[in-house]
């Protein structure tokens, strides 16, 4: 891992980004210091969005975890917030075994209501900046078959599925679910962090 390249695209931060409705919302490298917050975001998703969440967020110890993790430099994740608000959050996790240790998997989760107004796309853009300067080559982000508009958001930022993998999730109500593997090589991903990919 360069740690002083991440340590360059670190010092970014925070920043601040203007959605397509006029709002700006700022972007911090999230800390311990975003635990509530985080908590209180979870726990605000709909029951939809919680149905598939990868890992329970609206639970302390999880969220701990994740913070171990971010100080641990397993990942790196960024908050979004407007205001007093944490609306959204991006996440890169890299799997320190050799084998795939230049492959990344991205989270993505943006509160219902600031959806489609660019956040999500931002956040990806910077997280591949992250990404690439943490030396990774493939990003890979998970969802289900029914999550129909993660997997349409993911495809228009050039993602492509790559892997579908039956009934490998079972969601909170205990229902077994297909699961999706979409990916993006990093090499030709935007270099600028704070500008849209471009996908045409
Ligand atoms: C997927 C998600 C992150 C997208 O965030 P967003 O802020 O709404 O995305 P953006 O507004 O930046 O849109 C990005 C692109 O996806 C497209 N898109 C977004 N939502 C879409 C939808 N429901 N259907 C079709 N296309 C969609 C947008 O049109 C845009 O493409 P364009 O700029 O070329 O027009 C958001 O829907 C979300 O948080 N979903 C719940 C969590 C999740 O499923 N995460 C994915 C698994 S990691």
């Amino acid at each position: 891992m360069n740690e002083n390249t991440l340590t360059d695209h670190t010092r970014k931060y925070p920043r601040k980004i203007t959605l397509s409705d006029g709002r700006d919302v700022e972007i911090k490298l999230m800390t311990g210091e975003h635990t509530d917050l985080m908590l209180a975001f979870a726990r605000s998703l709909p029951e939809e969005d919680l149905l598939f969440l990868r890992v329970d967020i609206t639970e302390p110890d999880v969220v701990a975890d994740w913070v171990e993790k971010l100080d641990r430099g397993f990942m790196t994740s960024i908050v979004a917030l407007d205001g007093e608000n944490l609306v959204a959050y991006a996440t890169i996790q890299r799997d320190p075994t050799r084998w795939t240790r230049r492959v990344g998997e991205i989270r993505v989760n943006v509160a219902p209501s600031l959806r489609r107004l660019g956040l999500g796309r931002n956040l990806i853009a910077q997280v591949f900046d992250l990404a690439r300067s943490l030396g990774l080559k493939k990003l890979m982000a998970n969802m289900t078959l029914d999550q129909r508009a993660a997997q349409a958001a993911f495809r228009r930022l050039g993602f492509t599925p790559e892997a579908v993998l039956a009934d490998f999730v079972e969601d909170r109500s205990a229902q077994l679910r297909d699961l999706v593997i979409m990916t993006y090589d990093v090499d030709g991903l935007s270099a600028d962090a704070g500008e849209p990919l471009r996908v045409d």
